[in-house]
């Protein structure tokens, strides 16, 4: 999702690993003009993550990096909704949004950078910290999560789909008693 330039994409064609079948999702059409060096059989579309032209459980791993953040929490929740759709039962999301620095003194550097990111919804909103993982939780399991300090500071975190509800059986016919 929201596959900007590829670049994730690009990390992702290096062995081992590689997956035979890979779709970049982009709402920007000149975001996706600029995708390089990708393997021809990958594809790239233009779709709003919210609304995923997609069937139910076609994939096995999906990446949201840099979005999620930029998003009200109507508009995530709309987000991991599809992804959670389009995952096959046990797939696999990793997210990568901007973090607060750790450590104590990093966060009160930063504070007011934070502050003027988080009263904008221009440019500065991309900086806008997020953890995920309380929102991740209501339809995945969080299986790990790993602060990035080199650059932009970063939190990744990969989950894992939670089964779906229990099938409705209340109006399934009674079995008969076994012998
Ligand atoms: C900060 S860029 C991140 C690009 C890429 N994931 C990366 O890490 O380099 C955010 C991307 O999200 C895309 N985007 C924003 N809203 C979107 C939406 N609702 N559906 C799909 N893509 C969206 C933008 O077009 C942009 O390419």
């Amino acid at each position: 999702m929201a596959t900007g330039t590829a670049g994730v994409l690009r990390e992702l064609r290096m062995p081992p690993g590689r997956p035979l079948r890979a779709v970049g999702v982009d709402s920007s059409p000149q975001m996706l003009a600029a995708a390089r060096d990708l393997p021809p059989e990958w594809e790239l579309v233009r779709a709003d993550a919210r609304e995923l032209p997609f069937d139910d459980d076609s994939f096995d791993v999906a990446t949201v990096a840099y979005l999620l953040h930029l998003l009200d929490r109507r508009d995530r929740d709309l987000v991991l909704e599809e992804v959670a759709r389009v995952l096959r039962p046990g797939g696999r999301l990793a997210t990568v949004t901007p973090a607060l620095p750790r450590a104590r003194l990093g966060r009160l550097l930063v504070k007011p950078v934070v502050a003027v990111a988080e009263a904008s919804s221009g440019v500065a909103a991309g900086l806008r910290p997020l953890d995920p993982r309380s929102e991740l939780g209501e339809r995945f399991t969080v299986r790990r999560a790993r602060w990035v300090n080199r650059g932009y500071p970063s939190l990744c975190v990969l989950a894992s789909l939670d089964p779906g509800p229990a099938p409705d059986r209340s109006h399934a016919a009674p079995q008969a008693p076994s012998a």
